[in-house]
């Protein structure tokens, strides 16, 4: 029986030895062929679909080992910031575990279904009139000055937990991929596949981290005051592990890009076209690689200089699932037709 990331790949993680497993049997994730999408993209493509996890999203491998490592030492209060994901799984692995959880969220910028989950597993959820980086810069003060456990992505154990992905993905394909793509926002995710690749030794990927162009700051080289996007869960200016994302990006030979917000709708539409349905942020990825491919809405490859993943064993990261944001697809999709209980008035609107 499958019993969870720490009990499975555990003794490939650098957990204290206080680690007190609390765990709703996260990971395991499916790696999903794209054939329609990856033959017009030109490689061999897969989705990581990080939206199966217990709450989600991906957040649970990394909450798992520091909500575990927190309990054993004793905390009996953790705090994150959050723009949503990270709240709600911290919230479940709390509850699961029996102890207080805080999570301060950027007030109005939310998507619905992760408040709503932080809500249902019982956390004091505070909305803070200001930005992610706000909250961040908040939740890292009181826990400097009290025993309030961290569990934002600064926490290592976040870290550990959260490469227990990469070994997965080698696990099933034998090898790394040849490119893994992936949404960028506080940059913890792709500093955690990066080491769980290099620890793994199953070849490395070039990694394309994506960020939204609205909140680019490794694009840009500089922190963005106000970020902006319809992807919510990576409206962040200033990412705590930034460095170390620019560091994957350059040691993989990757790069880390920018796209726009009509670029991820379309991509996520491109991936429900294919029955993958992931929030916003989490079309990032396959924003990023069509946009590298140049195709979508750009007319020309971001580099100009032909498309280097063509012909290759790509994985996108799907983190996390549709159902978190539903509106945006209400707004952007269509709205389904209203008709008369009646045969007639069903043939004529399908056209039969
Ligand atoms: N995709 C989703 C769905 C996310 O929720 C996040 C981050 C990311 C991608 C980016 O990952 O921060 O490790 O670079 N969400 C955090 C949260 C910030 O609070 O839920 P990252």
């Amino acid at each position: 029986m499958y019993r969870g990331v720490l009990e499975h790949y555990g003794h490939l993680l650098d957990l204290p030895a206080h680690t007190r497993p609390v765990s709703l049997l996260e990971g395991n994730t499916p790696l999903i062929p794209m054939p329609r999408l990856g033959k017009e993209l030109g490689v061999e493509l897969f989705v990581k679909f990080e939206g199966m996890n217990p709450t989600g999203s991906f957040k649970d491998r990394g909450m798992t080992a520091a909500i575990s490592e927190a309990v054993g030492r004793g905390a009996r209060t953790v705090i994150c910031a959050s723009t949503g994901n990270t709240a709600a799984s911290a919230a479940a692995y709390a509850a699961r575990a029996g102890s207080r959880a805080i999570v301060l969220i950027p007030e109005g910028k939310v998507a619905a279904g992760k408040l709503a989950g932080a809500v249902a597993y019982g956390a004091e959820v505070i909305q803070v009139q200001g930005s992610f980086d706000a909250a961040l810069a908040l939740v890292v003060e009181i826990t400097q000055k009290t025993p309030i456990a961290l569990v934002n992505s600064i926490n290592p154990y976040r870290i550990e937990g959260q490469k227990t992905a990469a070994f997965e993905i080698c696990d099933v394909l034998g090898r790394a991929p040849d490119w893994l793509c992936l949404p960028v926002g506080n940059a913890g995710n792709i500093t955690a596949y990066w080491a769980g690749f290099k620890q793994y030794q199953k070849g490395l990927p070039r990694i394309l981290g994506v960020q939204a162009q609205g909140a680019a700051p490794l694009v840009l080289g500089h922190p963005v005051e106000n970020p902006e996007t319809i992807a919510t869960a990576i409206r962040i200016g200033k990412p705590a592990r930034g460095e170390q994302a620019l560091e994957a990006a350059r040691e993989s030979k990757g790069r880390i890009i920018a796209v726009s917000d009509e670029e991820i709708l379309s991509a996520q539409k491109m991936l429900a076209g294919e029955g993958v349905w992931v929030e916003p942020a989490s079309a990032a990825g396959i924003a990023g690689l069509m946009a590298e491919a140049g195709r979508g809405r750009r007319p020309e490859p971001v580099e100009g200089s032909g498309f280097e993943a063509r012909g290759k064993t790509v994985v996108v990261v799907c983190t996390g699932h549709g159902l978190k944001d539903p509106s945006v697809v209400i707004e952007s999709f269509q709205s389904p037709k209203v008709i008369p209980a009646n045969y007639e008035a069903l043939a004529t609107v399908i056209g039969v």
